[in-house]
């Protein structure tokens, strides 16, 4: 099956046969180095990784291979040494500083291995927290935030601070964050890394649920192979770079074709 209009020449993103941009995320020879004054540490080695809009992704590989980095680089949070990295078909070296904060407030969501919660507010004041700060009214941000506690089934918790719930239901709490933009792509570092293995199963079933009703697009660094096999693609990397990749066989079966098309285009 030809997906491809054109495949990116480094420079412009990949398009399918309509023009419109082939990925939701797509990396070409992405490299950064890490100064630290005495050592300069290649963090990452022309990269080239590409994800499809609905896909759920999991990075793994051994402790400072760059999984971070990636996330950090690919979400914009870092800057990149060279290389381009194109979300929506867009690059985003091309927006400012402003408009690529925007666009991360509009359209990203992130999760992290520590929670991240204030301790001083409550679930539903730490949710609706990103809405405020971009200028949503109160009462939307309160409602889009309790709309949000209720897609993790944390409704009833919305008036209890971080110390009073549990690692699990912390993790639901920043996942009601990430989700409260309503965005296309979540990010997640090693989203369960701080939880026993029940509660670790029970949030990414509701990761999965999101991926798999909302069409979100997931990009997730785990350590734990359970994990990753659950997802629809396993990434490997190692020493700063992409070394290898497993398609899981639960994997929609159009995805595939575009994963196997996407791996072609990489080495192109
Ligand atoms: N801010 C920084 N300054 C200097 N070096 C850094 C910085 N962040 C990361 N590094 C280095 O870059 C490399 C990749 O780090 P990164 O955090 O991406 O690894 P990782 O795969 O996420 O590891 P882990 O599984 O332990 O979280 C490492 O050698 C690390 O020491
Ligand atoms: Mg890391």
């Amino acid at each position: 099956m030809a997906l491809f209009g054109k495949k990116s020449n480094g420079v412009e993103p990949s398009t399918s046969q309509d023009g419109a941009p082939a990925y939701m995320i797509e990396a070409r020879d992405v490299v950064k180095t890490y100064d630290t004054g005495t050592n300069r540490i290649q963090a990452l080695r022309s990269v080239d990784f590409a994800v499809a809009r609905g896909e759920m992704v999991a990075v793994m590989g051994p402790s400072g291979c760059g999984k971070t980095t990636l996330l950090n680089c690919l979400s914009g949070l870092d800057d990149v040494d060279s290389g381009r990295i194109f979300l929506e078909g867009q690059d985003l070296a091309t927006l400012s500083d402003r408009k690529r904060t925007d666009y991360r407030a509009r359209r990203m969501g992130f999760i992290f291995q520590v929670y991240n919660l204030l301790p001083v507010l409550n679930s539903v004041e730490n949710v609706e927290l990103p809405l405020l700060v971009s200028g949503v009214r109160p009462k939307v941000a309160r409602e889009k935030s309790l709309e949000a506690l209720d897609t993790v089934g944390l409704r009833e918790w919305a008036t209890h601070r971080p110390a009073e719930l549990s690692g699990g239901q912390r993790q639901r709490v920043t996942i009601a964050r990430s989700l409260v933009n309503d965005p296309a792509i979540i990010w997640a570092d090693e989203p369960t890394g701080a939880l026993d293995s029940k509660t670790a199963e029970d949030i990414l079933a509701l990761m999965r649920d999101l991926n798999q009703q909302k069409a979100l697009t997931f990009v997730l660094v785990t350590h734990d192979q359970g994990v990753g096999a659950l997802c629809d693609r396993i990434v490997r990397m190692r020493d700063g770079e992409i070394v290898g990749q497993d398609v899981n066989s639960h994997a929609p079966a159009q995805r595939s074709a575009v994963i196997g098309d996407m791996v072609g285009a990489a080495r192109s």
